[in-house]
């Protein structure tokens, strides 16, 4: 048996409020507990999208009912909430910028209004962005003018993965975060709607290149964005995949296949996304992985509602068979433990390690 860490996901989509026929916190947050995770961190595109106190509010009170794992809630940033979520930062998980067209209504174009939000947010809290290819390129010259630090979500391509490399070497702020359907998936993979994800699933250079640039890659998430089959299947698909079961076997298994090192899972799936988002220690909290079990994934044995895997009848090793979260038993052998509205909001409950931030590194 192999213990891990327990498991923090910093890119979910659990669309509650809005779209909770494609998920909610309760299955949302089994889903990860069900994949190792323990943390995760929910983004702004639900309807409504969570850009001011009020929305804020409404998601965390929903959330706070009914999440079996612990969690934070994202900000999504508008052309003109720069100054007016300030008062919300202590209780954010961060921001989120969506600078290309994705799913939700949430997009920034104008660049002035970019360097507003970098300006503005506090450096106490990460900003997570949204920015393929030119746009990431952009973003990176802002980061480095405003010497504001942004993590860059979902990367997909080798010319991206060069830029961050590059941009690293020379001191930009920066740091990034790759999905597993990036990493073993093509544009080969499938086709049709059900395919479908911001950013595109890329090339086989593309995927290759980000397999040897690991060292660049700060950290796994799975980008967690469950929309059901029959919307995968319709006139007018919308993007994403499912990814909190299937992200830890698929990595187990490069791990076995030898593409990966155990020390490199943990540091991108724990360590880094601890430090690079300022998280709280969970205290007595671990995932039992049988390291042994060899079997097929498969949609009808998730707990996600959307009901489909682009990983199904994939081979992988490795299953988790046990989750202690703060020293409680909330996963085990198929079965959720803890009762809806266990977990905590890591960002307003109260951890005695929390560090103080420094005056002045909030902009309030
Ligand atoms: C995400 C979603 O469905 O919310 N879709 C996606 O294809 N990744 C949005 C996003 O993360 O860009
Ligand atoms: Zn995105
Ligand atoms: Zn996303």
């Amino acid at each position: 048996m192999l213990t891990l860490p327990g498991l923090i996901d910093t890119h979910v989509h659990l669309r509650e409020p809005g779209a909770t026929h494609k998920e909610d916190w309760e299955t949302g947050t089994a889903a990860a507990l069900a994949g190792g995770f323990t943390l995760v961190l929910a983004m702004p595109n639900t309807s409504p999208p969570i850009v001011d106190a009020d929305s804020f509010r409404l998601s965390e009170e929903s959330a706070s009912r009914k999440v079996h794992c612990d969690y934070g809630i994202y900000l999504g940033a508008t052309q003109t909430n720069a100054a007016a979520i300030l008062p919300l930062w202590q209780r954010a998980a961060g921001l989120k910028m969506y600078l290309d067209a994705t799913y939700g209504p949430l997009l920034l174009d104008d660049m002035q209004i970019w360097a507003r939000h970098l300006r503005f947010w506090t450096k106490g809290r990460p900003i997570v962005a949204h920015a393929e290819r030119r746009t990431l390129a952009a973003l990176l010259f802002l980061a480095e003018t405003y010497q504001r630090p942004v993590h860059i979500a979902h990367v997909s391509r080798k010319e991206e993965i060069w830029l961050i490399r590059e941009a690293k070497a020379r001191g930009v702020p920066v740091t990034c975060e790759v999905t597993p359907h990036h990493l073993f998936l093509t544009e080969k993979s499938g086709s049709g709607g059900k395919f479908d994800v911001r950013p595109r699933l890329a090339s086989q250079e593309d995927v290759d290149a980000l397999w040897e640039n690991l060292d660049v890659i700060d950290s796994f998430a799975t980008d967690h964005a469950p929309h059901t089959l029959a919307e995968k299947e319709s006139e007018t698909p919308p993007p994403g995949f499912p990814g909190l079961e299937t992200a830890l076997p698929l990595l187990l298994t490069a791990v076995h296949d030898g593409r990966l090192s155990l020390e490199d899972l943990i540091e991108k799936m724990y360590t880094n996304p601890r430090r690079i988002f300022n998280l709280p220690e969970q205290v007595q909290t671990w995932v039992e992985v049988d390291e042994t079990a060899h079997y097929e994934l498969r949609a009808s044995e998730q707990f996600t509602k959307c009901g489909w895997t682009p990983f199904e009848g994939w081979r992988v090793r490795g299953r988790v068979t046990r989750v202690v979260l703060r020293g409680k038993e909330v996963f085990r052998d198929g079965e959720i433990l803890s009762p809806p509205g266990f977990g905590y909001n890591i960002r307003t409950w109260q951890y005695e390690e929390e560090e103080e931030l420094e005056p002045g590194e909030c902009w309030l």
